[in-house]
């Protein structure tokens, strides 16, 4: 089942059960699943063959980072599961992604391939220490163009980051972003937060939302309010 929304709901789930008693309030014609470190650690492909066969489109976020041999084959393996979008850490370099890509072009698999650039828990500081001189700001234009050089799709970023993105790389270059706040909803722990609409409007291209629909009493009607938040 294709969906055309730009929502991607983050199932942060500890375990399969709760993973799918959340998706089975979910429409899979309005928002697509992701499947992070956590679940997919302790469920495996199980959580992926169950939400396929829900209908859901699954993006499985692993941010694979290995040598390029390992790389493509993990992303291969992915994609051979059906997911439809698959990530990696842009700082694996020009070999590592140019591997991956060409795996999936070789066995004529369609899954979305994009690349982290530079984690947003990671503050300057945190960067020089392992090696990173310049602003994260730099950083994450240098990562994003080596990405699409190297054939990614897109990359994950932050909404903030999405409109220079846009300039650098261009409308069709995906852009994932999560920190996404709809008015209704609390912070949590996210600091550089966006409204759905205005993170649309900076050239975000899909949007990664968790708690403000996970831990919402009725997380279809969260769903309903951002898409009604996205129309206005
Ligand atoms: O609950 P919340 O909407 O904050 O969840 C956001 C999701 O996006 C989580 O799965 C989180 O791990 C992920 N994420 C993030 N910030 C990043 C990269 C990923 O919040 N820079």
């Amino acid at each position: 089942m294709s969906c055309d929304s730009p929502l991607i709901i983050a199932l942060d789930h500890p375990s399969l059960d709760a993973a799918l008693c959340l998706a089975d309030r979910l429409d899979p014609k309005r928002c697509r699943v992701k499947v992070g470190k956590e679940l997919f650690t302790r469920s495996g492909p199980d959580v992926l063959e169950a939400l396929h066969g829900r209908g859901f489109e699954v993006f499985l976020d692993l941010k694979f980072h290995d040598i390029p041999n390992t790389v493509a084959g993990a992303v291969q393996a992915a994609a051979e599961q059906g997911v439809w979008m698959v990530n990696v850490h842009a700082s694996g370099g020009r070999r590592m992604m140019e591997a991956a890509r060409e795996r999936l072009d070789r066995h004529g698999l369609e899954t979305h391939l994009i690349a982290v650039t530079v984690l947003t828990s990671l503050e300057e500081a945190d960067l020089a220490e392992v090696g990173v001189a310049g602003t994260a700001e730099t950083q994450v234009e240098r990562l994003a163009q080596l990405a699409q050089d190297s054939g990614m799709d897109g990359v994950v970023c932050s909404a903030q980051e999405a409109a220079r993105l846009r300039e650098l790389c261009g409308e069709r270059f995906l852009k994932v972003t999560p920190g996404i706040r709809p008015t209704f909803a609390a912070a949590d722990d996210q600091w550089r937060i966006m409204t759905p609409q205005a993170a649309r409007a900076s050239g975000s291209t899909h949007l990664v939302v968790g708690r403000p629909v996970t831990r919402a009493k009725d997380p279809m009607a969260a769903l309903a309010a951002i898409e009604q938040e996205l129309a206005a």
